[in-house]
C-alpha cells in the first residue's frame, strides 16, 4: 500500500512535468493544473489516500507528496510566464486601441524662412508687394543699369560669380546676382506705377568665412512715385524697425555712398540693450542695419522713367543679419545656418 502510494506520487510528478512542458497555451496549462491540483485532480485524490496509511509511514510519503506539489506549482508558474510573453507579442488582445498614438517627429520652417515671412508680412501692411526676381541675372540689371561704371571692383571676377555663357549684346555677361537691387530695374520696366516692391531673394558673392557665406538672402524695398522724399524713406524705416525689433527701437540714417542712390545712407538702429546710450555690445549705442538711399536719376532712366516726373527711395538689407540682430543670436560660424544640423535648427 505504501509502496503503491509512493509510486503514484512519483508518476504524478513525471506525467505532470511532461504535460506542463508541452502545453501550448495558457488555457491548456490551466486545464492541466485542474487535472492534477483541482478538487478532483490526481494529486488531490492521492492525498486522500495518504490518510489511510499507518501513522508512522505518513511522514515519508508526505514529504514526497509535498515535493511533488511544489515542483508542479513552480513548473506551471514558469510555463505561464513563457506563454504569457508569447501571447503579448502576437496576441490581438494585447493592442489597446484607446492608447494615445506615437507622435511622428514634427519639423518647422527654417529660421530664415520664418524671418522672410515675418518681414514680408510687415511690409505688406503698408502696401508693399512681395516679388522675386532672377538670381541668375544679366550684368545690365545687376550693375550697368544701376549706374556702376565699367571698371567698378564689384564687376571683377574676384567679387562676383560670372557665368561662362554667351555675352548678350545689350545686357552683357551673365552672373549670380550679388544683391537684390537688380530687381529695381526689372520692377520699373514693368511700367506700373506707383511702385511699392519688396524683393526677397538669394544673393551670391565670392566670400566664405565665419561671418560670410557665398550665398545669403537680402530684402530690397523700392518705392517710386511723384514727390517721394527722404521723409517717406525715414517713415518706412522707423515703421519697420519698430514692427520688427520692437516699439522702443529707433532708426537713424548716416551719409554713405552707393552707385545707384543719391543721396545714399547707411541705416542704424538703436541698441536694444542700452537704448542708444552706448554699451560694450554696440560700442556707441547704434547697430548697423544696411544701405538705403534716394533712387539715382540714371537708375530711373534705365528703368524707363523720367526723373523729372518721378522720384523714389530704395533700401536693401541682409535677412540673416536682421534676423540674428533680432534674436540676439551670435553664431560662431554663419555657415551653421545652412548646415542641416538638427541640434542647431531645433532651437528655433
Ligand atoms: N545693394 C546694396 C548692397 O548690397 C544695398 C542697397 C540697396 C543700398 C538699396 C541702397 C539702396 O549693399
Amino acid at each position: 500500500m505504501e509502496q503503491e502510494l509512493l509510486n503514484l506520487f512519483q508518476s504524478i510528478k513525471n506525467d505532470s512535468t511532461g504535460l506542463i512542458l508541452s502545453a501550448e497555451s495558457l488555457n491548456e496549462l490551466n486545464e492541466i493544473k485542474l487535472d492534477f491540483l483541482g478538487k478532483s485532480g490526481r494529486f488531490t485524490a492521492a492525498m486522500k489516500d495518504l490518510s489511510k496509511i499507518p501513522a508512522e509511514k505518513r511522514p515519508e510519503i508526505g514529504r514526497l507528496a509535498n515535493e511533488v506539489k511544489v515542483s508542479i506549482e513552480e513548473l506551471i508558474a514558469q510555463q505561464e510566464k513563457k506563454l504569457g510573453a508569447k501571447t503579448a507579442s502576437v496576441g490581438v488582445s494585447s493592442i489597446d486601441v484607446t492608447m494615445p498614438g506615437t507622435l511622428p517627429p514634427q519639423g518647422h520652417l527654417h529660421l530664415i524662412t520664418q524671418a522672410i515671412e515675418e518681414i514680408s508680412t510687415i511690409f505688406q501692411h503698408i502696401g508693399f508687394t512681395h516679388v522675386r526676381y532672377p538670381e541668375v541675372e544679366w550684368d545690365w540689371y545687376a550693375f550697368g543699369g544701376l549706374n556702376f561704371p565699367e571698371n567698378h571692383p564689384a564687376r571683377d571676377d574676384v567679387e562676383t560669380f560670372f557665368i561662362d555663357a554667351k555675352v548678350h549684346a545689350e545686357n552683357g555677361r551673365m552672373l549670380l546676382t550679388p544683391h537684390t537691387s537688380s530687381g529695381q530695374i526689372r520692377e520699373m520696366r514693368k511700367g506700373k506705377l506707383p511702385i511699392r516692391m519688396l524683393n526677397i531673394a538669394k544673393c551670391y558673392r565670392r566670400q566664405s568665412d565665419v561671418s560670410h557665406s557665398p550665398m545669403f538672402h537680402q530684402f530690397e524695398g523700392l518705392v517710386v512715385n511723384k514727390n517721394i522724399s527722404i521723409a517717406n524713406l525715414k517713415g518706412v524705416l522707423d515703421y519697420f524697425v519698430k514692427s520688427y525689433f520692437g516699439v522702443n527701437r529707433k532708426s537713424r540714417i548716416r551719409p554713405y555712398h552707393f552707385q545707384f542712390t543719391e543721396p545714399s545712407f547707411e541705416v542704424d538702429i538703436s541698441c536694444g540693450v542700452c537704448n542708444g546710450r552706448g554699451c560694450k555690445l554696440c560700442k556707441g549705442g547704434w547697430l548697423e542695419l544696411g544701405g538705403a538711399g534716394m533712387v539715382h536719376p540714371n537708375v530711373l532712366r534705365a528703368g524707363g522713367l523720367d526723373p523729372k516726373n518721378y522720384t523714389g527711395f530704395a533700401f536693401g538689407w541682409g535677412v540673416e543679419r536682421v534676423m540674428m540682430m533680432k534674436q540676439g543670436l551670435s553664431v560662431p560660424d554663419l555657415r551653421m545656418l545652412y548646415s542641416t544640423d538638427l541640434r542647431f535648427l531645433r532651437q528655433f
